[in-house]
């Protein structure tokens, strides 16, 4: 590990990076004072609303879906919402939290100053608000569709946690370190797509709030990559370079069994679905999913030095995360 006191100058972050700026007057944990309750006018609104943005949605575009009734497509999008949020709630517990007490609790064995810790206990509170809203949603939702599958934990999850448990004790703290950094840079720029005015008002209201808190997490843990990275042993550095890609590589795949089943609640045939998940999990679509969604994520690595190293340039090209 190089010298903790050689990073700070050398890195150029001041007290103003790596904190979650006025957290106490901005953070909607603080600030939020506002019910999530669906709208009384609810009916209305989803004559010309969605659930859910459709353009997360491609499969939308299916003409057995576009020629059905508009039931269909709204079904699909609440099943889509329920899903996205159930998935936000463990997210932010069992995989944001878990790599925010890496840092809290000193586990990567390097050194933070008082300003980040503070912030990383900021961020931690902010992500068990998040959670809380997202479920208070979500049960509205599947309560109102009578949406059952709901206990299967989403790929994502399971994905991440088996490559925690298949890492050797010794490197886990890092690569939940990352994991963090990934989650964090790929989170705001989802909500940021997801958070349109043309959703249900209190799904709109929600997403906002939660984009307004992900788009500082994102510039903190894009700050302490940076920080984390300079610090880093060659052999570190070239371990967790490969994790890098594979945590991207699992922010991107499809959940296959938990689409077929939304598309099962809507009694579309088995051909087309299973000619909608083909397509989706085609590796040059995931390709294309990566290089459109982790842009934020990438440039944070740009930042902190990560493509300096020609072999880590060549590891991404080879993914298919970068252009040639
Ligand atoms: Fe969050
Ligand atoms: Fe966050």
């Amino acid at each position: 590990m190089n010298s903790p006191a050689s990073q700070p100058a050398g890195l150029g972050l001041s007290e103003q990076h790596c904190t979650l700026g006025d957290w106490d007057s901005t953070a909607c944990v603080r600030i939020d004072r506002r019910d999530y309750l669906l709208p009384a006018e609810l009916e209305h609104e989803l004559e010309n609303r969605h659930w859910f943005v459709p353009a997360f949605m491609p499969y939308l575009a299916h003409p057995k879906i576009v020629q059905a009734d508009r039931s269909m497509t709204l079904r699909l999008e609440a099943n889509q919402l329920v899903y996205f949020l159930d998935y936000t709630t463990l997210l932010e517990h069992k995989i944001v939290n878990r790599a925010v007490e890496t840092l809290i609790h000193n586990e990567l064995g390097i050194p933070i100053p008082g300003h980040m810790k503070n912030a990383a206990l900021q961020l931690y509170t902010d992500e068990g608000y998040h959670a809380l809203f997202s479920n208070q949603v979500a049960e509205q939702v599947a309560q109102l569709y009578d949406i059952q599958n709901r206990s299967a934990l989403p790929l994502r999850v399971t994905r991440l946690q088996g490559l925690i448990e298949k890492t050797p004790a010794e490197h886990q703290a890092l690569t939940w370190f990352l994991v963090g950094f990934v989650s964090e840079t790929v989170v705001a720029k989802e909500l940021l797509g997801a958070a349109r005015n043309t959703v249900v008002s209190t799904v709109f209201r929600m997403l906002k709030s939660h984009l307004e808190d992900e788009a500082r997490h994102s510039r903190y843990f894009s700050d302490v990559f940076a920080y984390v990275w300079m610090q880093l042993e060659q052999e570190q550095r070239s371990r967790a370079a490969r994790s890098l890609v594979a945590i991207i590589g699992i922010f991107f795949e499809t959940d296959s069994q938990w689409l077929s089943e939304s598309f099962g609640a809507v009694d579309l045939d088995e051909t087309t679905i299973v000619g909608i998940v083909a397509a989706l999990v085609h590796p040059d679509a995931h390709r294309k999913r990566v290089r459109r969604g982790a842009s934020a994520t990438l440039l944070a690595m740009s930042r902190g030095g990560f493509f300096d190293d020609d072999e880590n340039l060549l590891l991404m090209r080879e993914a298919g995360y970068i252009n040639d």
